[in-house]
């Protein structure tokens, strides 16, 4: 950390296979383990062996909320991982490479450089898997990374392998820390030291987990799946803790069998989720056509990746929105949310279950490629802190209709079993009782129910977040994990005296248009960040508000930094 940063900021680069996503992780448990806020950030090649990998690792006093503009440090395996980051090499930065290696790095003047054996360790060694824990037992001496959390760390990850693998890789690991000792340290960096008072009941977890674990704080009970970059973590994880909990998982053959089967389940009375990404989401639509028809609730997680098609299954994007809203034929309601940062994978996807519930339609979540892997530290989270709501049961009393017309146009379900709640549920048009019906005047009646409801689920969400106060030239609107990089620009761009604000709204489907025309109202200009090619919110609040905001896209497979909002936000002051 320098004087002037709360932070230190670690890319490691090198080849998939090498380890480098290991030793991301390993900093970043050690980090967190004493009191440091981290924010990670990950990418690595389609491939399993090969190509390109890349952790980044921010830890800070101080809260953070995105992996930041770039690195203080780079830590290069390899020369493609030199290549792919020299440009970003400016004066004042460190650099620990791999010497000899198949590179010899021509460093940038004011580059403090780090010459570190790392492949002819691991083989003197006769472990060329340690190779990276030769580099991280250079960089734990280098920048003051926590020794002990990170032996801790190293022992706990490599247990299950025996005590072998453990040794072998602490020993390179100290042989690391030797080898960085007999250097000559010329630059400041360093990890900070974390406040007396810094929390250390967190725990570290991706954005995938994090979904997995809130859908079990919901209620869980059933789980269905197809693998897909970049969700499929969220299968992992429920896979290990939902049968502890009588919960049932299943792998399906496919993305359609998936969806039906949460319907199948859900229908049956439980909880249901699926998990997926833009291709296997557009194989849903049909289902959740089907799921709006016969009011059955389901909960889709879509972890967003490079689109269309197969596109970039590794890469970041937002640009799941356009489906996530209108995919599927015919009038077709449903409720999209989309979640800012780890903590909010978990509350959100509470919330998923408690809309779903409570509206009997499909909810879908939204996350995308750089939260599913990003790990955070949040509070530890406490189940009895999120409210659950359950679906609204028939009572037992009277004549049973499914689908009677109520006020709410929420209309209770009954278990299939219930004695005198027999009824059909179909994606046929039907009547109260469920009788498909073809009749005109019934459809508009029964799509108007379905459509009424959904008018009020802006009331069960809190309201979206409102970033500044007063009058602002320019307003800030942004959704997904974009909204952590808009927090620290306008943090900048405040202490700088500009008058900005952000929106970071949470529920994108229904709208809260009152609430986006309250934040337009205080603004000169809006300007709306977003990681995809059209647009896709910007379309949506031109389309249903008064606001106009000014687009501004991206789509190279890699989020915003926060530098970037800078630029444009004075660009249009300008
Ligand atoms: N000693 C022993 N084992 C070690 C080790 C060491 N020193 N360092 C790492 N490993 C193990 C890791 O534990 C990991 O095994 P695990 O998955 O069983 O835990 C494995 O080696 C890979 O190491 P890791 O650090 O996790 O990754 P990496 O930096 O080497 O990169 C990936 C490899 C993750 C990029 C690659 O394997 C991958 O999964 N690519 C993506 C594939 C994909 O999703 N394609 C999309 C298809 S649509």
């Amino acid at each position: 950390m320098d004087l002037n940063k709360n932070d230190l900021i670690i890319r490691v680069g090198g080849e998939g296979g090498e380890g480098v996503i290991s030793v991301g992780d390993f900093i970043t448990q050690a980090c967190a383990r004493v009191g440091l806020d981290v924010y990670t950030f990950k990418t690595f090649p389609a491939e399993i062996k090969g190509g390109y990998a890349m952790y980044q690792v921010r830890a800070s006093t101080e809260p953070v909320y995105n992996h930041g503009d770039t690195f203080d440090v780079l830590c290069a395996f390899n020369g493609e991982a030199y290549e792919m980051n020299k440009a970003r090499l400016k004066p004042g930065h460190a650099l620990v490479y791999d010497c000899p290696g198949d590179f010899e790095p021509d460093i940038p003047e004011g580059v403090h450089a780090y010459p570190i054996p790392m492949t002819q360790t691991a083989k003197e060694l006769n472990n060329v898997r340690a190779k990276n824990m030769v580099a991280m037992g250079a960089l734990s001496v280098l920048f003051n990374i926590p020794e002990a959390s990170l032996r801790e760390v190293i022992e706990t990850k490599f247990t299950r392998r025996g005590d072998a693998v453990v040794q072998g890789n602490l020993k390179a690991f100290e042989r690391g820390q030797e080898l960085a000792r007999a250097l000559k340290k010329t630059d400041s960096w360093a990890i900070g030291t974390p406040k007396a008072d810094a929390k250390r009941d967190v725990i570290v977890m991706s954005g995938n987990n994090a979904i997995g674990l809130g859908a079990l704080i919901a209620g869980l009970e059933f789980f269905s799946a197809y693998p897909i970059t970049p969700a499929t973590e969220v299968a992992i994880y429920v896979a290990k803790h939902l049968p502890k909990r009588g919960g049932t998982l299943i792998q399906a053959e496919d993305e359609i069998a998936s969806i039906s089967q949460v319907l199948g389940a859900a229908y049956a009375g439980k909880k249901s989720m699926t998990s997926t990404s833009g291709p296997g989401l557009s194989l849903m639509s049909e289902m959740l056509g089907m799921s709006f028809m016969s009011e059955t609730p389901c909960v889709v997680v879509d972890v967003q990746r490079g689109g269309p098609s197969t596109g970039l299954p590794t890469k970041h994007e937002q640009s799941d929105l356009f489906l996530a809203i209108h995919g599927g034929h015919g009038d077709c309601g449903r409720i999209v949310l989309s979640v800012e940062n780890v903590h909010d994978c978990i509350g959100l996807t509470v919330t998923a279950f408690n809309l779903a519930e409570k509206y009997q339609c499909p909810v879908i979540l939204l996350s995308d490629g750089s939260l599913a892997f990003s790990t955070q530290s949040v509070p530890y989270p406490n189940p009895d802190d999120y409210k659950i709501v359950n679906r609204e049961r028939w009572d037992g009393k009277g004549e049973f209709k499914r689908y009677a017309l109520t006020a709410s146009g929420i209309s209770p379900m009954v278990d299939p079993g219930t004695p005198g709640g027999m009824h059909i549920a179909t994606g046929l048009e039907h009547n109260e009782s469920g009788m498909p019906s073809y009749a005109g005047e019934n459809h508009e009646i029964m799509q108007a129910k379905r459509f009424n409801k959904l008018k009020t689920v802006a009331n069960d969400m809190p309201l979206a977040e409102v970033d500044g106060q007063g009058a602002a030239d320019i307003g800030v609107i942004a959704w997904g994990s974009t909204i952590g990089v808009v927090r620290e620009a306008l943090q900048r761009l405040r202490a700088e005296g500009c008058k900005v604000k952000g929106f970071y709204p949470k529920l994108l489907h229904p709208l809260p248009v009152q609430q986006f025309e309250d934040f337009g109202a205080g603004c000169k200009r809006i300007l709306l960040p977003e990681v995809n090619y059209l647009g896709q919110l910007a379309h949506f609040v031109r389309a249903e508000t008064s606001l106009r905001p000014e687009s501004y896209t991206i789509c190279g497979g890699l989020p915003f930094t926060p530098e970037m909002i800078v630029k444009r936000v004075k660009e249009m002051l300008a």
